[in-house]
């Protein structure tokens, strides 16, 4: 397109540091991820994105683009996409995507156990929760609050998908979005969405993203529409008050949107 001055690509195995690092930084000022950044187990974005984007990038059903700034060459963004539904012919060929193999290996009785999932979009549903909404480790303290707060937006997450994808349904999901904050408001996440926007109209099938309270503003001018909330009062679930801000300083209400993309009607 004219005027566009990044270019979409194919993230690879080796852009993986440095995306984990970039979406830390774009989360740097999420009040959700400072805060639980506190807790007895602290949630590390980098550490969180260098563990489990490998895993996503050899997902037959996962496609992840990231932008690179034409003049510099810099690593500006990445968007995971889910495709859940889709079939081996009907994902989109991208350049240099690494091409998964269809059935990993697997013991027989299991893949067919994947298979079923797979329909269900619970392999891509599993990415998704855990890229919004990381699970707690198993060997984490049932008495932190943070725990709680996971347990209480997890189990909203997964009510959501049961009744946004009951079995056989055919959509998109954005597993993850992150911009630069050098790199923000030009344009960026925008045309990293379009990619799967263009899918959803081209196939007839909706997208739906579980937004994070400050990027909510980017969906909707992308067409996706808010079809229902859940409001957190982030002090309830809080370890301690925000550091550095003051005697009053408050962590804040912060919204998470279920959005969907209705895709074009023709
Ligand atoms: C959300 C995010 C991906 C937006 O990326 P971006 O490249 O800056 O977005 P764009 O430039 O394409 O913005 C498109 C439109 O979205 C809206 N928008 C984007 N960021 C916004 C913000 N911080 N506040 C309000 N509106 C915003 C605006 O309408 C903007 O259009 P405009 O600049 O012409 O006003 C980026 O801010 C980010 O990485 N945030 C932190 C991580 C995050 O929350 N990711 C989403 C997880 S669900």
């Amino acid at each position: 397109m004219s005027g566009q001055t990044f270019t979409i690509q194919a993230l690879q195995l080796q852009d993986v540091p440095e995306a984990a690092q970039l979406s830390s930084d774009a989360f740097l000022t999420d009040r959700q991820t400072q805060m639980k950044a506190l807790g007895r187990n602290p949630f590390n974005m980098k550490e969180y994105q260098t563990q489990s984007l490998p895993e996503m990038l050899k997902s037959p059903r996962c496609v992840i683009l990231k932008a690179v700034d034409n003049e510099t060459g810099e690593f500006a963004g990445f968007c995971n996409w889910g495709l859940i539904g889709f079939s081996p012919e009907e994902m989109p060929v991208v350049e240099g995507r690494i091409q998964p193999p269809e059935k990993p290996a697997a013991a027989p009785a299991q893949q067919s156990e994947n298979e079923n999932d797979k329909e269900n979009g619970k392999d891509k549903e599993k990415e998704k929760s855990s890229a919004v909404e990381p699970k707690p480790s198993p060997d984490a303290d049932p008495d932190d609050p943070i725990e709680r707060l996971q347990a209480l937006t997890g189990a909203d997450l997964d009510a959501w998908q049961k009744e946004v994808m009951p079995k056989g349904t055919k959509c998109l999901v954005v597993i993850g979005l992150s911009v630069s904050p050098k790199f923000q408001r030009r344009g960026i996440g925008s045309a990293l969405l379009r990619w799967g926007t263009n899918i959803c109209d081209e196939a007839g099938v909706f997208a739906w993203v579980h937004s994070s309270e400050p990027a909510w503003k980017i969906y909707e001018k992308a067409g996706f529409q808010v079809i229902r909330t859940l409001d957190v009062d982030l002090d309830e679930y809080a370890p301690c008050p925000p550091p550095d801000e003051g005697p009053e300083a408050k962590w804040g209400h912060y919204v998470f949107r279920y959005m969907k993309y209705f895709g074009s009607q023709d």
